[in-house]
């Protein structure tokens, strides 16, 4: 059975796309699950191709237990080939992805993270880039809240394969 590929996006893929792409195979590593789950993330922007997650977002990673590993890259429409459900971060990145869209195949695969929160979340997940330490906090716990949801997600996308 071949894996589900799921890939992050942000605008830089430096902060909040690279630490759901962490926390989400983190949570995944520890699930028993009958199918393989591939996860990748990427940015909309080219500003920071090649750099590491950001020092601030490694740091509070690791404060919070998980991984914090990364190599950023941007965005290409052959993700919309090689990955079964497209995540965006907030609006921004989620409408930068349609615009990318060649076809209905590939805006089907798009999704925005709030989608996966509990109904009454914020819509999209803050950028933290320009601000303090609390807000690298507050992207944190917004991702570990997505990822039961997101998993629910995969197994009906297996469930209907
Ligand atoms: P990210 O955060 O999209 O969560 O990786 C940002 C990183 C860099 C910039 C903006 C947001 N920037 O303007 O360089």
């Amino acid at each position: 059975m071949s894996e589900i590929k799921v890939l992050f996006v942000c605008l830089g893929n430096i902060c909040r796309s690279p630490a759901a792409e962490n926390i989400f195979r983190d949570f995944i590593d520890r699930e028993r699950l009958p199918f393989g789950v591939h996860i990748d993330s990427c940015g909309t922007a080219s500003y920071h191709i090649g750099k590491p997650p950001d020092q601030r977002m490694q740091d509070r990673l690791k404060a919070h237990g998980h991984s914090h590993q990364g190599c950023a890259r941007q965005f290409a429409q052959a993700d919309f080939d090689e990955h079964d459900l497209i995540i965006a971060m907030d609006h921004n990145n989620l409408a930068n992805l349609q615009s990318l869209a060649r076809h209905y195949s590939d805006s089907a695969k798009l999704r925005l993270f709030s989608d996966f929160l509990p109904h009454g979340a914020p819509k999209d997940v803050p950028d933290p880039y320009y601000g303090g330490t609390e807000g690298f906090d507050t992207v944190i716990t917004m991702l570990e809240n997505g990822c039961d949801g997101i998993l629910q997600t995969l197994q009906q996308i297996r469930e209907s394969e």
